[in-house]
Parts: C-alpha cells; structure tokens; sequence
C-alpha cells in the first residue's frame, strides 16, 4: 500500500481531514502530521474528538512567532519527518504557514504534493495567505479546486495541466455533520470566565481572526456596528484577539456582545443555522454561512470566495461601523439551484484524482 503523509496544523484544516482521512485510508497507508499550529484544546484537539479524526502520528509542536520564524521551524521539523517516513505523496490544506513549509519540505525532496482548495486567489498580495497559496501551487503536483474560479485562476498561471476540479470539502463536512447538534444543546463558555451562558433566541454570529483586523480599530468598529443592530451577538473569539477583545469590551462596556471561548464545529454550524445573519473574515465561515443560506458580511478589502458574492448573500464591507451597518440592512436573494461547491462528494473525488494523478 502506497503512503501518504497529510500535513495540517489549523482548525479548518482538522475539519477537512474529518471526511478525507477515513476515505484516503481505504486506498493508503495515511502518516498525520500535526505542526502544532494550533494548540490550544479548543482550537484542536476539541475537534479530533468531536469529528472522529484519527489522532495525529506527530505533533511537531511548532506555533507562534514572525511567519518566517513559524514556517522556518516547521520547515526543518518535516523535512525530518518525510526522510524518516518516507510517503509516496504529500496531501496539504488550504493557506496556512503550515501549508506553505509542508509543500516547500516536500517539494525539495521531491515528493509529489496534492494541494486541496488550490487555485483560491484575492489578487492582495500583502495578505499573508495570499503568498502561502501562491506558493504551494506552484510547487504542488496535483492542484485540487474547489470551484470554477478556483480552475480559471490556475489556468491563468499556466496550472491547467495539473489541475482538477473536486468541488470544496467543507461542503462534504456541512453535508455529512452540520446537523448533528441542536443549538439548545450548544454549550457556550463567556471569555475569560468558566461560566455558561445559553444561546439568546435571536442572535448575529460573529467571528473575526485574521491579521488584517488585528487591530483596536477593527474590532470596535464590528462591535460598533453589532451593538446597534438591537439584538445579542455571538463572537467566539480566536486567541489571537483575546487579550485585545476583553479590553475594548471593558473600556466601551458595549452589553449586547458575547463573547465567549472557541466553539467545536458542530457548536458553530448550529449557531451559524439559527442565527440572523452572519459577519466573519473567515474564509470558511463565509462558505459555511452560503451553505445555511444566511446572509454574510465579510470584513476584508479582498473577495476570497466570489461564488458567494452573489445576491447580497454575502457582501464586503470595511472595518467601519456604518459599512457594516449598511450592508447587514440589505436584503439577500436566494437561488437554491446555485450550487458552486459541489454535490458533497469533493472528498470522493479528491481520492480518485490522488489515484489517478500521482
Ligand atoms: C492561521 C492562518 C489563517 C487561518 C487561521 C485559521 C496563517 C498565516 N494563517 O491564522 O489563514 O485562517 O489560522 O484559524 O497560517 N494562538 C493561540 N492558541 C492557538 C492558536 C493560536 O494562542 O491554539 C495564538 C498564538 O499566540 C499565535 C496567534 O494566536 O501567535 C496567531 O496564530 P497563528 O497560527 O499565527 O495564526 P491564525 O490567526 O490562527
Ligand atoms: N469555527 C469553529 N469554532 C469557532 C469559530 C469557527 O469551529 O469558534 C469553525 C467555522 O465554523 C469553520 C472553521 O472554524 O468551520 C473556520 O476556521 P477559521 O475561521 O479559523 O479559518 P479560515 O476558514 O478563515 O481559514
């Protein structure tokens, strides 16, 4: 049996091994390397345990630091670890630093690399994920889109032959678990406190993590434009922004946001299916809020997923109070036979074009 090695070190990556890992290990030997990206329970281990993911072979233990010092350890950790495992291939996630220094250890030791989500383009070349993708796609083997954009951005850059259309694995992951929990048996836990809190009957649900809003400004004018909507919202805060989040709570005393720890996955679909309306830079949760049909307010200057930008579904907005106001007020046009993600079967798919184009 031929091995692959999977490479993950973030909580979407976790997510789509959930419904890859169990089919890639009908037809390989599966090695799971865990940098360490990653570390926290909430933000890793909770969703092995919720989503059955096998528990990883290594856990490199790398996090923190400048990007480079990040991607640098992990670079020299795996290399070790795909010269003592010696894979056949190398299957990588997404855009994260632990995607770049997998792709880079495997491409310099010429191991063929499957990237998932590849071809996911924003043209903002200072968006740290931008050059993760960029990179690992032209390093990768087999190129595993997502949708057609994802396709016509590889064709552009001359990718065409190594590229094959499987439909988003996140779109299996909401087919196959989105429903498992209600949202009467979510268990929020407030930031900073042990306490529980219960879900309020209406409202938003927010989260915001990425390095173009890691800043005082971003957040409060979020919280601005939230704490005038008139109902409660839910922000499970990334640890990246905790220190920042409890302090802008506390100096503003804004009421009508929770903040609370990081849910699991199925805590966060049952809250995106019952909430009003969703706003997020989150890449997955901007499909994740396509998928449930509610609409989306992407704070970024860029477009991640265009296939969502359709109807008001999902709309972008800068870190402004009234932007963000604005675009909440508009109304959403649904059209059900819409389906740019796929059937669900991305995960089928992903393994016949490993067997085919390895
Ligand atoms: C990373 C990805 C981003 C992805 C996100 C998913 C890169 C460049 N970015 O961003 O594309 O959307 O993961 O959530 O790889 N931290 C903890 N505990 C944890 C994890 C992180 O305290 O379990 C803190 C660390 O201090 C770390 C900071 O959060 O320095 C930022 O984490 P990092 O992994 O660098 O980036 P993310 O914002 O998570
Ligand atoms: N998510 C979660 N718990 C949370 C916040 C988000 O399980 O507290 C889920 C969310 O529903 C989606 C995934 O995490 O499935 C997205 O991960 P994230 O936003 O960290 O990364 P991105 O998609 O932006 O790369």
């Amino acid at each position: 049996m031929e091995k692959i090695a999977t490479i993950v070190g973030a909580r979407p990556q976790f997510i789509k091994t959930a419904v890859i890992s169990p089919k890639l290990r009908n037809h390989y030997q599966e090695v799971l390397i865990h940098t360490g990206q990653h570390y926290d329970y909430n933000m890793s281990e909770q969703f092995f345990e919720e989503l059955n993911i096998p528990f990883p072979d290594y856990n490199l233990g790398i996090s923190g630091g400048t990007h480079a010092e990040m991607t640098g350890r992990m670079l020299i950790e795996i290399e070790k670890v795909l010269i003592n495992e010696k894979p056949d291939g190398v299957l990588v996630y997404g855009d994260t630093n632990s995607t770049l220094a997998a792709a880079l250890a495997a491409a310099k030791l010429h191991i063929p690399i499957c990237h998932i989500e590849a071809g996911v383009r924003t043209h903002s070349i200072t968006n740290p994920e931008e050059i993760n993708r960029i990179c690992t796609d032209h390093v990768s083997t087999l190129l595993l889109a997502c949708t057609d954009a994802g396709v016509k951005e590889l064709e552009k850059e001359g990718l065409s032959d190594k590229t094959f259309l499987v439909g988003d694995p996140m779109y299996d992951v909401y087919v196959k678990y989105s429903g498992n929990m209600n949202v009467g048996d979510v268990y929020l836990t407030q930031l900073g406190s042990s306490d529980k809190i219960e879900v309020p009957e209406k409202y938003f649900y927010i989260t915001c993590h990425r390095e173009e809003n890691t800043s005082d400004k971003s957040i409060t004018e979020i919280f601005k434009a939230m704490e005038s909507m008139g109902e409660k919202t839910i922000f499970p805060v990334h640890p990246r922004n905790r220190e920042r989040v409890l302090r802008i709570i506390n100096d503003y005393g804004f009421k009508d946001i929770v903040v609370v720890e990081p849910v699991g996955y199925l805590e966060s679909m049952a809250l995106v299916r019952n909430c009003i309306k969703v706003v997020t830079d989150s890449g997955g949760l901007q499909r994740e809020a396509f998928f449930a049909k509610k609409q989306c307010v992407t704070v970024l200057n860029f477009v991640c997923w265009p296939e969502t930008m359709i109807g008001n579904m999902n709309q972008l907005a800068r870190p402004d109070a009234e932007d963000i106001i604005d675009k909440l007020s508009k109304d959403m046009v649904i059209d059900s036979n819409y389906q740019p993600f796929g059937d669900g079967n991305a995960a089928n798919k992903i393994i016949m074009a490993l067997q085919s184009g390895f």
